[in-house]
Parts: structure tokens; C-alpha cells; sequence
């Protein structure tokens, strides 16, 4: 059975488990941090980078090099933390080369699951949670000496506005505003692993931004789960006053934003998108499910009619806007009527790419209390029905795309193919295209003719 998809590049780099590098050590430990999850977790190991890295400790790339073993872990369905007790089988590997080895796990599951972590295969000493990571370098340090670690209080304030990430790719920053979640949608655990919400001060936002621009970043994704729910009270700035005053502040820098819910997807945040050219025309906006019924049973706060006139707003004011979403199949009661609802406002929208995933019950939540009735058989068949049809509009819209023209950034060269280059347009659609032996550099924008296409990628000539 299929259990998940996605479609469209932009999260893919949250995918695949990623490794921080490099900062020389002083202290004797060298710590190698692996990610998985959302791109608040890519961010977040680089706060811990940069808390470690100024406390002395190494960061490296490089898993044999290293003596400390940090998992930052994803709870948001039952087979991202499958993926975690897999790899911590394969890091027993690791310790039996090393015995001194140390091992930790940091994030949502470290949040969710706290001491039946401690000690699991034998292996993993320090158990860390989103709003403790200024303890990790003590905890780490202790732990040599035999003690095991647990924190993970949450927090009402912590934000790590002066802490300084440590990043280690030069063109592309990921920067969280607001962290948290207080939607407390049925099915979701991030209200529990994360928090409540609390957003960084709007000076402090700028000047990290204006920051990144002096390092010579030429792109910056402002994060939250809930990132335009962002409010700073006593400077009276929400998400939209602070996307025009980010546009503002860089103008030659590629702004861009995720993850927004369709209930705070206000017209001046539309508005403030159309009119500044540097906000970047692509909006991710999840919304979960077609039916009405169960985006109530949901607690989305939305209906499909008020979704349907947040896009009807996009198109009319950003019309080349390009646009992905969330789906989930299978919730609980949901019917063949209701999967038909959702394929229709999939047909109806057209969206660019999607991320959809079968339903996975996650204990705490209300939708847990819900009987898990969509027999595992339906959910796979329906979630192949969606996936099937999103493929097919976004090799259209792809294919709509042949001859345009488009600025593309310049992010490496290809994963194929060393010989072909790989960029990204402003619509957050991935461009390959060859001219190796031109001198191009990474970060530098070129302008690309499309010229073929599949369901995700494009392809074109320099122009
Ligand atoms: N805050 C963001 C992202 C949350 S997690 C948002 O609201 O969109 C990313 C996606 O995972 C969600 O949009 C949802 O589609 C999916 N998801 C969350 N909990 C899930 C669960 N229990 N089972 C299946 N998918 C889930
Ligand atoms: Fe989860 Fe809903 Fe919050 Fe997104 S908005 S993180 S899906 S509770
Ligand atoms: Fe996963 Fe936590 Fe992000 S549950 S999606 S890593 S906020």
C-alpha cells in the first residue's frame, strides 16, 4: 500500500535525513545531527548547531567522524517515527565500533515519547524536546559521565532570537518567525509536541533577515506551522505588515513563506503578496480534506466555500501564483462521497504539486478517541485515486509551461545529471537545464525558456 506522496520539489529537502555540517571542535566531541520532519526541524538543527558550535563542540557531515549521534525526529505520522526506530537499530552499528559512542534524539518524538526513549536498544542517553535545546551541550557533557537526560518542557516564550543558526548552504535560508501551533486540528500532534504559538519580535525578524542578505543569501523562507498566524502584539506587525516589511528590507532577495492555514489567509496578505515583487508567487496552503463534514469533524475552522474564495482572491490578484496543498485520506467516517468531494476541489483548484497522506492515528489527539474505521485497503486505493489525478494536473500545468520564460535561481547542479545545473523560479518549480561549460555560480539568476516538462520537473535553455 502506498502510504504517502509528494509531489512538487519544495519540501523535498525535508524528506531525506540531512546531516549539518561543519564547525571545528575544541572540546573534544564532535557531533553529527541528522533531520528529519518539517523544515522547522532543518532549522532547529541548525539552532542546536549553533548552540553546540558556541559552546566549543565540533559539528561535522561526516557520521564516522563523529562521537555524538543527534536524531532530530518527526512524530507526525506512525511511519516517520517507524523510520527513527529503524535507524537507531542500524546506529547500534555505530556503537559496537565505538562504545563511548553517544546517542540522542531531539524533537517531536523526543517530546511525544520523553523516558521510553532513555536507554531504548541500549543506546540513546539524552532526550531532548523543541524548547529545551539550550540544554543540550550541559546535557551532552553530562552524559559522559553515565547520567541519562530528560528535557522537554515546553515553553510559552522560547523563540532562540539570539541564538545565531549555524546554516551551511549560502543561497537558500530557512528563518522560523512564530513557533507553535494552538489550532489543534483533530488528527494533528504538533499542538502537543510543539506548544503553543509565540512569534519572534519583529526587530529581531529584520534584523536577521538584513543578516542573511549581508552573508550574501540571496533567498529566505520565513517558517511556521502556522506562519501567518504570526502577531507581534507590542509592535503591532502580523504576518502580512511583516511580509511587505521583509520585502521592503531586502528588496533583491527572494522571499518566501510556509506553512499558512487557509483560516488566516487574509486579503492583505494576498494583497501584500501581489504588490512586492520579491514575495515569491507560491502559496502552500493544506487543506486536508474536500467535505465540509469532515473539515468540521477536523476542527479546521474552514469550509471548502471559504477555501474555494481564498483561491478565487490568489488567482485573481496573483494569477500566475502557483499553488500546492495537504491532503489526508481516509479520516475517520470519511465516505466514498467525501473522497469524491475532495478529487473535485483537487479538479476544480488545479493544484501545482501535493503532499498527501493516509490517515495515522497519533494518541493525544481527539481524533484518536475517533474509531479508525476506513479499512487500510479503501485509504490506500482513494489515496492512489488523488495521487493519480494530482500527477495528471501537474503534468498539465507543467506542460502549460513549455516556452515561457522564467528567472530561475541557480541552487547546484542537478542530482542526475553533475553535467546539467538545477535552479528553482519564483513559482518554486525546479528547472534543469545544461550549458555545464558556462561559468555559472550558485545563487546567480538567470533567465530559462522552458522547453519540456514532467509532473515535476522542468526543464529549459538559458536564454
Ligand atoms: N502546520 C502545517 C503542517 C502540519 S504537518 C499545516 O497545518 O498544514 C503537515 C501535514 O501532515 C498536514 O498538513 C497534514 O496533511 C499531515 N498530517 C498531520 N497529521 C497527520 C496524521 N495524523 N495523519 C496523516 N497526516 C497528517
Ligand atoms: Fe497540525 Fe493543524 Fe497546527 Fe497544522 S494547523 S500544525 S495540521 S494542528
Ligand atoms: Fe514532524 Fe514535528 Fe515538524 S511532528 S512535521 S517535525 S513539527
Amino acid at each position: 500500500m502506498i502510504e504517502e506522496i509528494q509531489i512538487l520539489n519544495n519540501k523535498s529537502a525535508a524528506q531525506k535525513p540531512r546531516a549539518v555540517e561543519i564547525s571545528e571542535t575544541t572540546n573534544g566531541f564532535n557531533v553529527y545531527i541528522e533531520t528529519y520532519g518539517c523544515q522547522m526541524n532543518v532549522n532547529d538543527s541548525e539552532i542546536v548547531a549553533g548552540i553546540l558550535a558556541q559552546s566549543g563542540f565540533g559539528i561535522t557531515d561526516k557520521i564516522d567522524n563523529s562521537n555524538v549521534i543527534l536524531l532530530n525526529t518527526c512524530s507526525v505520522r506512525d511511519n516517520a517515527e517507524a523510520k527513527i526506530f529503524k535507524r537507531l537499530e542500524q546506529l547500534r552499528f555505530y556503537r559496537k565500533q565505538n562504545s563511548k559512542l553517544l546517542v540522542g534524539i531531539l524533537g517531536c518524538m523526543a517530546e511525544r515519547l520523553r523516558g521510553k526513549l532513555v536507554g531504548h536498544q541500549d543506546l540513546v542517553s539524552i532526550v531532548v524536546g523543541p524548547d529545551e535545546y539550550r540544554k543540550v551541550p550541559e546535557m551532552i557533557e553530562q552524559s559522559m559521565n553515565g547520567e541519562v537526560g530528560i528535557a522537554v518542557k515546553l515553553s510559552r516564550v522560547e523563540t532562540y532570537d539570539d541564538i545565531i543558526p549555524l546554516r551551511t548552504q549560502g543561497i537558500s535560508a530557512w528563518l522560523s518567525i512564530i513557533r507553535g501551533c494552538d489550532k489543534f486540528c483533530t488528527y494533528c500532534v504538533v499542538p502537543y509536541t510543539r506548544g503553543r504559538e509565540r512569534s519572534k519580535p519583529f526587530p529581531v525578524v529584520i534584523k536577521e533577515l538584513i543578516d542573511l542578505y549581508e552573508l550574501g543569501y540571496k533567498e529566505v523562507t520565513l517558517l511556521g506551522q502556522n506562519v501567518n498566524s504570526y502577531i507581534d502584539m507590542e509592535n503591532k506587525v502580523d504576518f502580512a505588515k511583516l511580509l511587505v516589511e521583509c520585502a521592503k528590507a531586502v528588496p533583491s532577495m527572494r522571499i518566501r513563506y510556509t506553512t499558512s492555514h487557509p483560516y488566516d489567509m487574509t486579503d492583505e496578505l494576498i494583497e501584500a503578496m501581489a504588490s512586492h515583487h520579491n514575495i515569491c508567487n507560491y502559496i502552500h496552503l493544506p487543506v486536508q480534506s474536500g467535505s465540509d463534514r469532515i473539515l468540521q469533524m477536523m476542527n479546521r475552522h474552514y469550509t471548502v466555500e471559504h477555501y474555494l474564495d481564498r483561491m478565487r482572491k490568489i488567482k485573481e490578484l496573483i494569477p500566475n501564483c502557483s499553488l500546492s496543498t495537504d491532503i489526508i485520506t481516509g479520516f475517520p467516517t470519511e465516505t466514498e462521497d467525501d473522497h469524491k468531494a475532495t478529487m473535485d476541489l483537487m479538479a476544480e483548484v488545479r493544484y501545482d504539486g501535493a503532499y498527501m497522506f493516509n490517515y495515522s492515528p497519533r494518541s493525544k489527539t481527539k481524533a484518536y478517541m475517533m474509531e479508525d474505521d476506513v479499512t487500510p485497503d479503501v485509504k490506500g486505493r482513494r489515496l492512489t485515486e488523488i495521487i493519480e489525478q494530482q500527477n495528471k494536473i501537474s503534468r498539465e500545468l507543467n506542460e502549460a509551461e513549455h516556452g515561457l520564460i522564467h528567472e530561475v535561481l541557480i541552487e547546484g547542479t542537478s542530482k542526475k545529471n553533475k553535467n546539467e545545473w538545477q535552479g528553482r523560479t519564483d513559482t518554486n518549480k525546479v528547472v534543469i537545464f545544461d550549458n555545464y561549460e558556462q561559468n555559472y555560480k550558485i545563487g546567480q539568476t538567470i533567465t530559462c525558456k522552458i522547453t519540456r516538462s514532467t509532473s515535476g520537473t522542468l526543464f529549459g535553455d538559458v536564454v
